[in-house]
């Protein structure tokens, strides 16, 4: 009797383990050509054979197949950050040109050194957030500020300088808006010091003419 049930319960994983390589084979297919989009039913077929593997051959093992690995320092920041960005461009569009803003006004003056970012403090730092092209029109820090707490919050000991989220967001948000996408690199280093002329004269005016473009 037990000589039989264990052939039907090897029978039953062969079909399963068949069953679940159709599924990976036709998932990993529609993935490469619809991009990575949302996952096909066929998923639903996959996982239904791998929890009877799992309960066919170790019924005291854990079912729970998802995986529960950490993500690697540098996938954590990136995820961290375009959690944020994403859900700020859901709630209202424009923050994504908002953003992409911000880095081209941060980049123009002094290089992309989170610059932008530094708030005055009265009598003693002023600094480019409220130079004349950003005091009033720029947007989007406490998008930054929620992305920096967020990569403090969820991984932990990874230090990123706001130069570089500012980076991340910026892509991201041309991703999230349908633009094409691109590698970020990170290691910039955060500004020290305060340049209020600095923006009034790096980033080019609404008046400038294409010489001064050039
Ligand atoms: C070259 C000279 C440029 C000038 C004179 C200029 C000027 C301006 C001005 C006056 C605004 C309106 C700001 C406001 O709403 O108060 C604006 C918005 C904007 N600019 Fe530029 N810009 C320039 C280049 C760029 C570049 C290179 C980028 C992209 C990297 C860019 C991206 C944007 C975006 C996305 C907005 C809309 C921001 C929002 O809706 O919050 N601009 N720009």
């Amino acid at each position: 009797m037990a000589f039989r049930l264990s052939h039907l319960s090897l029978a039953l994983s062969l079909v399963a383990l068949a069953l679940a390589g159709v599924a990976i084979y036709r998932n990993t297919y529609e993935a490469m050509s619809k991009g990575f989009q949302t996952l096909s039913p066929e998923l639903d077929l996959l996982e239904s054979a791998a929890s009877i593997l799992t309960l066919n051959n170790n019924a005291e093992q854990n079912s729970d197949s998802k995986l529960t690995q950490p993500l690697s320092p540098l996938a954590c920041i990136f995820s961290a950050v375009q959690g944020v960005v994403n859900s700020a461009i859901d709630r209202e569009r424009r923050m994504g040109a908002s953003l992409i803003r911000l880095h081209f006004h941060d980049c123009f003056v002094d290089g992309c050194d989170g610059g932008v970012l530094l708030d005055d403090i009265p009598g003693s730092f002023q600094g480019e957030k409220t130079s004349p092209p950003n005091n009033n029109s720029a947007r989007g820090f406490e998008v930054i500020e929620q992305a920096k707490q967020r990569v403090k919050d969820t991984c932990p000991n990874t230090p990123v300088s706001c130069a570089d989220i500012l980076a991340i967001a910026a892509r991201d948000s041309v991703v999230k808006l349908g633009g094409q996408g691109y590698n970020v690199a990170l290691g910039r280093r955060d500004a020290r010091a305060a340049n209020f002329t600095g923006a009034l004269t790096q980033l080019p005016a609404p008046f400038d003419n294409l010489n001064r473009a050039n």
